[in-house]
């Protein structure tokens, strides 16, 4: 069975958890952008950083596939915001499900990483977009926060780094 590590990274906390996880399981990793023909594998393991509830270069990757009977699809998000957060982790699986096709969505296993951001390394057009996001989120009641828009308020402007590759072990048994 032929396996692939596919990931989708802006600034390389996703690219990371990829190449540790393929450093561990002996399975290729590479970018969402230099995948050729994603339908010569088996077995799929997609690693997305969060982009606005996005998971970089998923839907794009996966949308190529042709037949899934036969094929296994574990997903990965890497995104700032706590993933043990109940509500988080629906709104995750939620946009998701929005982005995948269904038959795709409820085969594929999905899981759950932290990354990390540094302020210093963002390009303009996220700095613009955080910048905004934290002139919304920052005054509402705190009743009203959720686990993203908390994670978003204590991390503005820092640099910060949850990667912790010991939550690589659930996404290893799986595969
Ligand atoms: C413009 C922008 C939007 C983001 N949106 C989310 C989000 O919706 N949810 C989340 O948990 N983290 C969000 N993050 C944080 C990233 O997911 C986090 O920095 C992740 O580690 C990035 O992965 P990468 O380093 O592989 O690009 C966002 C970061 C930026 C810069």
């Amino acid at each position: 069975m032929s396996s692939i590590i596919i990931y989708g990274s802006h600034y390389g906390t996703t690219k990371q958890y990829a190449e540790e996880l393929s450093r561990r399981t002996n399975i290729e990793a590479i970018s969402f952008e230099n995948v050729k023909e994603i339908n010569d594998y088996d077995k799929i393991i997609y690693l997305g950083g969060l982009y606005a509830g996005g998971v970089l270069g998923m839907a794009k990757t996966l949308k190529k596939l042709n037949n899934i009977t036969n094929k296994t699809i574990i997903l990965a998000t890497v995104g700032l915001a706590d993933p043990t957060d109940e509500v988080n982790k629906n709104n995750i699986r939620n946009n998701i499900k929005r982005q995948l096709n269904k038959e795709i969505f409820e085969k594929a296993k999905i899981f759950h990483l932290r990354g990390g951001i540094d302020y210093t390394k963002l390009n303009l057009a996220h700095k613009t977009m955080m910048k905004l996001l934290y002139n919304t989120v920052k005054n509402l009641p705190e009743e009203k926060k959720t686990a993203e828009d908390k994670a978003m308020i204590d991390t503005y402007n820092k640099k910060v780094n949850f990667t912790d590759f010991s939550n690589l072990d659930r996404i290893i048994n799986e595969i």
